[in-house]
């Protein structure tokens, strides 16, 4: 079976609004249901999981209850203290609910990108099912530099090597469960995401091209972006 996980547990302190940000109306309709419609309109997913922050689960079933009409393809749980802790809640949830599957995959995703588009989520879908994890990215317009000290650049970083991560990351979920329990505390504590699972147990993650427009609402100003996008 095919699942989403919408990882929707953080509380949005760069955008320092009043609610969490994935809750703020974007014309009229909450940024985490426009993300969850996206996925709700591709029937080869089976159910879509949200991991919200612990005081939003109510809220949240509030949402589903007004806008969405599949509210059975829907399940609300409570995200974990960091994006990682909330994305392995999830797909532990998954187990419990439906059992541990070979063929299972999990496309995971951020509640603050809603502009993700149908191409970016089948492709994500195609090459889980051939059994390759991936991450969807852009490649870097911009030159990236490099300064540890925040004052002086120590180096110009290879712009033609460097890509933007975006989401959805999407993989086969006993390869995760397997790969996650092979790595050390230390490991485990350094993930950056999902992926970085994979790449700690040296199985490679392709890259499935993004878009654009497949922005993470972050600050006030990526709102303003994504009011003109709509
Ligand atoms: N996220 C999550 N669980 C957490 C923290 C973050 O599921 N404990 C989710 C966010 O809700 C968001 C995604 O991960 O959809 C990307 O994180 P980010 O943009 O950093 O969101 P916040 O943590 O909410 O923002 P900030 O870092 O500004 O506080």
């Amino acid at each position: 079976m095919i699942f989403a996980g919408i990882a929707a547990g953080g509380t949005g302190s760069r955008m320092g609004a009043d609610i969490p940000k994935q809750f703020i109306e974007l014309k009229g309709r909450p940024i985490i249901i426009r993300t969850a419609e996206k996925f709700l309109s591709q029937s080869r997913i089976e159910k879509i999981y949200l991991g919200v922050h612990n005081d939003w689960v109510g809220h949240t079933q509030e949402l589903i209850e007004r806008y969405i009409a599949a509210k059975e393809r829907i399940c609300v749980i409570k995200g974990g203290a960091d994006r990682n802790s909330t994305v392995l809640k999830i797909i532990n949830r998954i187990t419990e609910d439906y059992g541990a599957d070979d063929d299972d995959i999990i496309l995971t995703h951020d509640a603050v990108r809603p502009f993700v588009t149908d191409k970016i989520i089948n492709d994500n879908i195609e090459a889980a099912l051939s059994g390759k994890p991936c991450t969807t990215a852009v490649k870097a317009t911009d030159t990236i530099l490099y300064s540890e000290n925040g004052t002086e650049i120590e180096s110009t970083l290879r712009r033609s090597c460097l890509y933007h991560a975006q989401t959805p990351q999407s993989f086969n979920i006993q390869a995760f469960v397997n790969a996650y329990s092979g790595l050390t505390d230390e490991q485990k504590a350094s993930l950056t995401d999902a992926c970085g699972v994979f790449n700690g147990a040296g199985i490679p993650v392709s890259i499935i091209e993004g878009d654009l427009s497949n922005i993470k609402i972050t600050t006030p100003y990526d709102l303003k972006i994504a009011g003109a996008l709509l």
